[in-house]
């Protein structure tokens, strides 16, 4: 699966890329690129996402804009191709933040977004994960949380030409997860930050750990003490690590357009662009 990770999310990053080529605002960016990320059955996000004990998917996602603070989010939904199309709809059209399950649903179909039956979310790869997963926990009890398995959450950093930042994470959580199990991925602060006075932060791993430490939040403040996105990243992991035995990864960005990239789990597919990349043709 690495080659298809790392096409998957070359492909995200040059479509976000165009977007902000465009001259449309870093949301815009990171909308796009997420959508790209869902739509590829490779990763726990969208169609192809890991399944719940009752053999269904069950999406979270959450965007936010740097420049206001302004975010939206959708926990639980069933019916969603594209959960963070959903949370883009909240960011912009409702007073409120964060809506879950049915109400999330209604508020999407209420605004153009079309639902689909969850069967059309289900792929047989995951069913047969599921299966064999299930198959052994009764027998051998194996370690839900290793890295090796339920984690492939995505995300997206991004800065546009006016200054601001913006994020957004979205995911299938964890394989065989409890119906109604929310992660880190849509909450503010846990999976996804964005403050044009700090920084843009997406995280991805073990949504429990990484909730308790209110990571992305943690790692955006430690950006606005001054430190460097590359080094609060990897202190970030590392916290992660030591204080609650977690894993996972982190994209990280500032207004100035410095990043980090940080994992303590075997992998983890990324992918960056930047003006001075693109006038020099590389490619990373
Ligand atoms: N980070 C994804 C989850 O735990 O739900």
């Amino acid at each position: 699966m690495v080659e298809a990770h790392l096409n998957g999310v070359r492909r995200a990053m040059a479509a976000g890329w165009q977007v902000l080529s465009r001259g449309a605002d870093a949301l815009d960016a990171v909308e796009e690129t997420v959508v790209v990320l869902e739509d590829d059955e490779t990763f726990d996000a969208g169609r192809g996402s890991f399944l719940n004990r009752d053999g269904k998917v069950q999406l979270d996602a959450l965007i936010m804009d740097g420049a206001t603070l302004r975010a939206g989010g959708v926990g639980c939904v069933e019916h969603l191709r594209n959960p963070v199309r959903a949370a883009r709809k909240i960011l912009s059209e409702s007073s409120h933040v964060y809506f879950v399950g049915e109400g999330a649903e209604k508020f999407a179909a209420q605004h153009g977004i079309p639902l689909c039956k969850n069967e059309d979310l289900v792929i047989a790869r995951e069913v047969e994960r599921l299966r064999e997963f299930q198959a052994h926990a009764a027998e051998q009890k194996p370690n839900l949380f290793a890295p090796a398995i339920s984690h492939d959450t995505v995300g997206a950093v991004a800065l546009d030409r006016h200054g601001n930042i913006a994020a957004a994470t979205s995911t299938g959580g964890t394989l065989n997860k409890a119906p109604g199990r929310l992660g880190d991925s849509s909450l503010i602060g846990c999976g996804c930050y964005a403050d044009n006075k700090t920084a843009a932060a997406s995280t991805t791993g073990w949504g429990e750990p990484i909730m308790k430490l209110v990571l992305a939040k943690w790692a955006a403040d430690r950006v606005a003490s001054g430190n460097l996105p590359e080094w609060v990243a990897a202190e970030a992991i590392h916290y992660l690590q030591s204080r609650v035995q977690g894993h996972g990864g982190m994209i990280l960005l500032d207004a100035r357009g410095r990043f980090g990239i940080a994992h303590n789990t075997p992998r983890m597919a990324w992918a960056v662009k930047t003006s001075a990349d693109e006038s020099s043709g590389i490619e990373r």
